[in-house]
């Protein structure tokens, strides 16, 4: 066999990789946020928040850096970090996990989901989501040859059944493939909450089967109305068989530093880390020693944040009545979702447009977290992580629908 002949001339590179994410484009959260900057319009779309990071994670990163934290972290996290977050966990949630063998510290929340999804599906495998849900998820399981399976939250009204569990379409969507089923408390974009209910649902449902829980729950500490957050990991039977996710970027203001991790049994923790070892290996070595000081030294940050949040989601959503957009109930996170059917009859994707476009707002809709989304839904997220200036700017443009 001989060789095409060598070109001795520069020729442009024609390479079109054949996609592996067919249906992936550029995020909404950064069509949005772009297109803001375009249009200076009022941010509500990425879910950030726009005001400070606590002083005492500041000057710990500060001190970290200047001390020298400067160079790779262990693996799976630098131990003070780990062992703050098994304290921590236990205080929440009354269950303390190994330090060395279940927590994992990754960069974000959503390198952990990454990790493990690859670290359990298998090319054919199927893995059962619950729709809307965070837009990282499908790619992940797409990326490890497997399948999502979609299966709707029950549908937006004013009521607390409101993208609720539908815990009989689920148990349908389950199949001898099923490998995985990725849950989200409190919810992004909507806001609802597993009850204790759903979880003894989620129970009876997953025993005696061996699928893999993922629950994210980066919202953890964003509860409102003095409702319990039911973390997987006050459920011994879940807990076994589940990798929590949560974010340190939504607890402490600080989405950009990009630090979460994921507690698991052995286990699943083992292989989990095969994946995150090769995927990021560690993660920025000083601000998980900021973290690990915090965490210990304010405990009442992340036990009240649910209270700091709160005054902001009414006074939120007191405004809201003074608009034509209907807000949705919302008992965790930081997001309000809004019906603006009495405004446009445009699908989300262009509501969302035209409200950045003509009135300097940005929302974010709901259709792209969905597999398919529900026909006629005309529902968009705005975020009120966001100061009270942020917050007045907007309504007062949204006043004018
Ligand atoms: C539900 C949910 N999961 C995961 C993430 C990702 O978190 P991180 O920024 O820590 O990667 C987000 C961020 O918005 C989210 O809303």
């Amino acid at each position: 066999m001989s060789l095409p002949p060598r070109s001795t001339t520069y020729q442009p590179n024609t390479l079109q990789p054949s996609t592996k994410l067919p249906r992936v484009g550029t995020t909404i959260f950064s069509v949005m946020s772009q297109l803001a900057v375009e249009h200076g319009a009022v941010n509500l779309g990425q879910g950030f928040p726009d005001f400070d990071v606590p002083a005492r994670l500041i000057d710990a990163l500060h001190r970290a850096m200047r001390d020298g934290s400067n160079q790779y972290a262990p693996m799976t996290g630098i131990p003070a970090l780990r062992e703050a977050i098994a304290a921590k966990t236990e205080r929440c949630y009354g269950h303390r996990p190994d330090a060395d063998a279940e927590i994992t510290v990754t960069s974000g929340a959503s390198e952990a989901i990454f990790d493990a999804v690859h670290a359990v599906v298998h090319a054919g495998d199927e893995v059962i989501v619950l729709d809307p849900c965070y837009d990282c998820y499908v790619p992940a399981i797409e990326l490890a040859g497997g399948r999502a399976v979609h299966v709707p939250l029950g549908l937006a009204g004013d009521d607390s059944q409101s993208f609720a569990p539908d815990w009989a379409l689920i148990r349908a969507a389950i199949t001898p493939r099923t490998r995985m089923l990725m849950v989200n408390t409190p919810h992004n974009p909507s806001g609802a909450m597993f009850t204790a209910a759903d979880i003894a649902e989620l129970t009876a449902l997953l025993r005696g089967t061996d699928i893999v829980l993922l629950s994210d729950e980066v919202y953890e500490h964003i509860v409102f109305d003095g409702a319990r957050h039911e973390s997987v990991l006050r459920h011994p039977e879940l807990r076994e068989r589940a990798y929590v996710i949560s974010s340190f970027g939504k607890t402490y203001h600080c989405t950009g530093w990009k630090v979460g991790y994921c507690v698991a049994p052995p286990a699943l923790s083992a292989e989990f880390r095969k994946v995150h070892q090769y995927n990021t290996f560690c993660t920025f070595t000083p601000a998980q020693a900021a973290f690990a000081e915090m965490i210990q030294a304010e405990p009442e940050h992340y036990e009240q944040l649910g209270a700091f949040y709160q005054p902001r989601r009414d006074r939120f959503r007191e405004q809201l009545l003074g608009t034509r957009l209907q807000p949705l109930p919302v008992p965790g996170g930081y997001f309000q979702l809004v019906d603006y059917s009495a405004v446009s009859d445009l699908d989300d994707a262009a509501f969302c447009r035209w409200l950045t476009v003509e009135h300097g707002v940005v929302a974010i809709p709901l259709s792209p977290f969905y597999g398919a989304p529900p026909p006629g839904q005309r529902l968009a997220r705005l975020c009120f992580a966001k100061n009270e200036a942020t917050l007045d700017a907007a309504i007062e443009r949204l006043e004018k629908l």
